[in-house]
């Protein structure tokens, strides 16, 4: 194939046919196309664009680049959720548990982290011997089984995902509606769900900068995915400031865990009610949403979840002792700062793209494919936007691997945290439903 003139058209752009979109991922997937030509038709595409047709080609060509998950019948709905990507946005660990203690079945096939947003296959690494890499057989039994599983597109399944996903990271083609679009949506495809719930998120530290934006995104996504034949919906959320009070891996882990005990951060607690109780709605498992919350709030408080979390991480070969031995520590990063305040007043804002900056800084992201992450490090004690603060009261402490690496961490992370007189009003963090 004539790769050139496709960049070509698309640099025009010129509008791609069904048959050049699935010649374009077949050669990528078989490994005929070189990266530097794939990253240049992918920033052809950022500034041109894809339309829904070439965008729902792109989806299902993705999805069809690999294997699909076959499950045996059963009552219990096929569901999973996905996020476009925050800053501390940790929402999927503790929901996937919940869900199965719901009655789901929860297939969450998750990415890496993308640009300076983590990534749930990278938190979920940080545990000792838990392998995100599954052959299909075992996705598929560990659902049947445990009733939910995190894992990763394995080489099987949407390969195209994996390597295009990696292209984009590093070369500044992520915030795209129809490249989202698909690298979501065909993996989502590839999972053969009954219902799916979609995080869109804007502000500083998303994607997609404006709510309006955000929408938009929402719109195409729950549009290809109604019309692929999967309930779809989604929830447009602020990614103005961090979700938690932690970033970076294993400290994101810690905080899962906390929510899944009832100690978690209220805006943790909060989005994980949230997916779960429209999920309840899709599925026709509950019929308002004031039965489907009650029903998700119970579940959480019941500590199964807790304990579904234990299995499912076993079941994908995590070590218990190991884990629960480093959930007692209080660290596990060499180096822990605090960063304190100078001021009396209130925090007014927190800066999530500051934040996840210094996390991938620490080593806890990626500036190349080959990027090594580090699990230890990053930011918690996060002090969230809206509290009051006096003089040396806590902002954050930084995980680091040395005392320069810290101190470096600290200088920038004085920019992220702004105060006011007044206490300032925050909006909430669930902006819209589209459906
Ligand atoms: N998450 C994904 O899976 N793909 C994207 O392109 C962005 C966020």
């Amino acid at each position: 194939m004539n790769f050139l003139s496709l960049i070509e058209a698309k640099r025009d752009g010129q509008v791609f046919t069904t048959e050049q979109i699935r010649q374009i991922v077949s050669n990528y997937t078989a490994g005929n196309i070189p990266d530097y030509q794939m990253a240049s038709l992918l920033m052809a595409i950022y500034f041109q664009g894809l339309n829904t047709k070439e965008t729902s080609a792109l989806t299902l060509a993705m999805r069809d680049s690999g294997d699909v998950l076959r499950f045996p019948n059963d009552p219990r709905p096929l569901v999973d959720k996905h996020s476009t990507g925050g800053v501390g946005d940790k929402v999927s660990l503790p929901l996937a548990p919940l869900l199965a203690c719901l009655g789901f079945r929860v297939p969450m096939i998750s990415g890496r982290g993308l640009g300076i947003t983590g990534g749930t296959l990278d938190k979920l690494e940080s545990i000792s011997g838990l392998s995100t890499a599954l052959p299909v057989e075992k996705i598929v039994s560990i659902v049947q089984t445990v009733g939910c599983v995190i894992c990763g597109q394995t080489a099987q399944m949407v390969p195209a995902d994996k390597g295009l996903y990696a292209l984009r990271d590093v070369t500044g083609t992520v915030p795209s509606i129809p490249l989202i679009t698909a690298s979501i949506l065909s993996k989502k495809l590839a999972e053969n769900l009954d219902a799916l719930v979609l995080d869109v998120k804007f502000g500083a530290a998303a994607f997609m900068p404006t709510i309006d934006k955000a929408d938009e995104l929402a719109q195409a996504m729950v549009k290809l995915g109604i019309e692929c034949g999967v309930n779809t919906r989604a929830l447009v959320t602020n990614m103005d400031r961090p979700l938690g009070r932690a970033a970076g891996n294993w400290l994101e882990v810690k905080e899962s865990v906390d929510c899944l005990e009832g100690k978690g951060p209220s805006d943790l607690e909060e989005l994980v009610i949230a997916f779960a109780a429209t999920l309840l709605l899709q599925t026709k498992k509950a019929i308002h949403l004031k039965e489907a919350r009650a029903q998700a709030v119970a579940c959480l408080a019941s500590g199964r979840p807790r304990q579904k979390w234990d299995e499912m991480i076993v079941a994908q070969g995590g070590d218990l002792e190991v884990f629960n031995r480093k959930l007692a520590r209080e660290h596990t990063a060499p180096v822990v700062v605090e960063l304190s305040a100078e001021v009396d007043g209130f925090l007014a804002k927190v800066n999530p793209r500051v934040i996840g900056e210094v996390v991938r800084d620490l080593g806890g992201g990626r500036f190349t494919k080959e990027t090594i992450i580090n699990h230890d490090v990053g930011i918690d004690m996060l002090l969230p936007a809206g509290e009051d603060v006096s003089f040396d009261t806590v902002l954050c402490r930084v995980h680091a691997t040395d005392k320069a690496q810290a101190e470096t961490a600290l200088a920038r992370l004085k920019s992220a945290f702004e105060f006011s007189e007044l206490q300032p009003t925050l909006p909430p963090l669930i902006q819209k439903v589209v459906q």
